[in-house]
């Protein structure tokens, strides 16, 4: 074997390498792309996802037997999904938010920005928000279907807050 025999050789036993490491690398890149993203959505990807969705939602399609089964299942679901954070009566004033830190609004002031507007309501609670509300439309096994927002919405304007249809609270007439 003569020394330019022996230097091909060589240098065809480099391209050969070069080859299955570019191999590699491609196929790597590959599985790189075809690996399923699994890290938590982004808070407010997901209230902007759930808000697209709440804007193309039928409400006005959902029967109701009449007004009290509306209440009566709206009721179920404020104990069950909202007292925690926003309390029995609506106030925001409870132990689980102030031990996290968080800032939940009153829903029943007086000068409420969302009084009267329940479409606002529905969608805020299908969508929550990225400052602590839970995104409940997208909830996965937990969500609250569109039927179980709309009664609540409909629990919170006419049952919490004493300006819609609740009766006035009474006034203690205290004798002197
Ligand atoms: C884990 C705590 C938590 C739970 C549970 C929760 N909320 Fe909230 N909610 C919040 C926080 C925090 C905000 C304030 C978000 C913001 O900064 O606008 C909020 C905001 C709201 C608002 C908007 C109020 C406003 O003045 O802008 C409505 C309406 C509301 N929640 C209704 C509900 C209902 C109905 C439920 C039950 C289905 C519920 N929330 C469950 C924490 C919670």
């Amino acid at each position: 074997m003569d020394s330019r025999t022996r230097s091909r050789g060589a240098k065809g036993r480099w391209v050969l390498a070069m080859g299955a490491a570019s191999t590699v690398m491609t196929s790597s890149a590959v599985v790189a792309c075809a690996a399923p993203d699994v890290r938590p959505p982004d808070r407010s990807d997901e209230v902007a996802t759930a808000d697209a969705m709440v804007a193309r939602a039928r409400f006005d399609t959902i029967a109701w037997l009449n007004e009290g089964s509306r209440v009566a299942h709206g009721n179920g679901v404020y104990a069950a999904a909202c007292t925690e954070c926003h309390g029995y009566l609506g106030d925001g004033v409870t132990e689980y938010a102030t031990r996290r830190g968080l800032k939940v609004p009153s829903l029943v002031r007086r000068d409420w920005r969302l009084a009267g507007d329940i479409a606002a309501v529905r969608a805020r609670v299908f969508s929550g928000h990225a400052a602590g509300m839970p995104t409940w439309g997208l909830r996965g096994d937990a969500r609250l279907s569109l039927r179980d927002v709309d009664a609540v919405a409909f629990y919170v304007m006419t049952q919490l807050r004493d300006d819609a249809l609740a009766p006035p609270r009474p006034t203690l007439k205290v004798r002197r």
